[in-house]
């Protein structure tokens, strides 16, 4: 993802030296741009007149997508890229990185399925709302009957002892907020969200136009605004009858530590649920929560329900790997 789970501060050279490594599975293209960047103290020196948070390689690359890089060796990127850069830092000055990752409907399937229905849904840092569209796409784990219908299919391969969802939730309620809500019949606002994946991963844009043409039918009502200061008010507008389910899916990492465990607070303050698909290392309570539980394939990022960890999940939500107590399979995820 590229982002800070820690939060702290590292130089930018080293950041893109990390991205490299961290975007190995996502995008050959993108740990290419990483490494160059790391090596090249001109370009580093010209993303550290950038404000912090706007020199993170993900939206780096995104904007460099956007504005049409060529597809050529570093050198020549490279090149491009200082001949472009006052284009490039002026959009990297205004966006923000808004991956909105519609495979990480499939966890979140399976955390919703641990929650008695009909379900009224909050997604904290919602981007285009995509994934609150979680009812309406199909689903197929591992070799199970495919769940729903239709497009996007999303497909999500798992491992140890868990359960794996087998139905749809009924959700009777969905909104979002974010600071910048992108909406899917504004081309600008489409041509970022297209723009935010790699340039190299063709499979990814089907699935995110399939799933755009899914959820435009019916858009959610997005609100722009801060996840912490707008939650109080859309749980009090979400109806009574349902569970209350509120959704932080790669989104609590960019909120600075405090205001993380203040949203899980005040998330049992307002009686809501609160899954959450972020950094084990963003959380310090699931991350805590982790000690004693182990599962086959390790990864940086863990779905949990309540803080309560339920599996380990790769970044976009295509394999999940069910966490159990050591020597007592099925503790942490089969029974809740
Ligand atoms: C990486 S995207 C994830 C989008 C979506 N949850 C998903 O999983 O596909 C993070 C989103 O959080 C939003 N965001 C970051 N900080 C926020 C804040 N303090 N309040 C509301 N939204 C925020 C960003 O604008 C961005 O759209």
């Amino acid at each position: 993802m590229g982002s800070d789970p820690d939060g702290k501060a590292s130089g930018t050279a080293d950041w893109y030296r990390r991205a490299a490594v961290e975007l190995a599975q996502t995008s050959e293209v993108q740990v290419a741009w990483a490494r160059g960047v790391a090596g090249d103290d001109a370009v580093v020196a010209l993303l550290d007149e950038l404000p912090r948070e706007h020199r993170q390689p993900s939206l780096l690359f995104s904007v460099m997508h956007l504005l049409d890089v060529p597809e050529a060796p570093w050198s020549e990127v490279r090149d491009w890229l200082v001949a472009e850069w006052p284009r490039v830092a002026a959009v990297a000055r205004e966006r923000r990185t808004q991956t909105n990752e519609v495979g990480r409907c499939a966890p979140l399937l399976a955390a919703l399925d641990r929650i008695p229905g009909p379900l009224a849904l909050i997604e904290l840092g919602a981007s285009a709302g995509l994934c609150l569209g979680v009812d309406r796409y199909a689903y197929r784990f591992d070799d199970e009957p495919m769940i729903g219908h239709g497009e996007p299919v999303l497909v999500c391969a798992t491992s140890g002892e868990g359960r794996a969802p087998t139905a749809l939730p009924e959700i009777v309620w969905r909104c979002g907020v974010d600071l910048a809500p992108l909406a899917l019949d504004d081309a600008g606002d489409v041509a970022w969200l297209e723009a935010l994946l790699p340039p190299d991963r063709p499979e990814r844009l089907a699935r995110l136009r399939a799933a755009s043409a899914r959820l435009a039918e019916d858009p959610p009502h997005l609100v722009a605004g801060d996840a912490l200061e707008a939650l109080p008010a859309l749980a009090a507008a979400a109806p009574s009858g349902a569970s209350l389910v509120v959704l932080a899916l790669g989104t609590l990492v960019y909120l600075d530590p405090a205001a993380r465990l203040e949203v899980l607070r005040l998330c049992g303050e307002l009686g809501a649920r609160i899954v959450t698909l972020e950094p084990v290392a963003a959380l310090p309570p699931v991350r805590d929560a982790l000690a004693g539980l182990s599962a086959p394939e390790p990864s940086p990022f863990v779905l949990a329900l309540d803080a309560v960890p339920l599996a380990y999940v790769s970044a976009h939500g295509d394999r999940l790997s069910w966490l159990s107590a050591v020597g007592q399979p099925g503790v942490a995820s089969g029974q809740l």
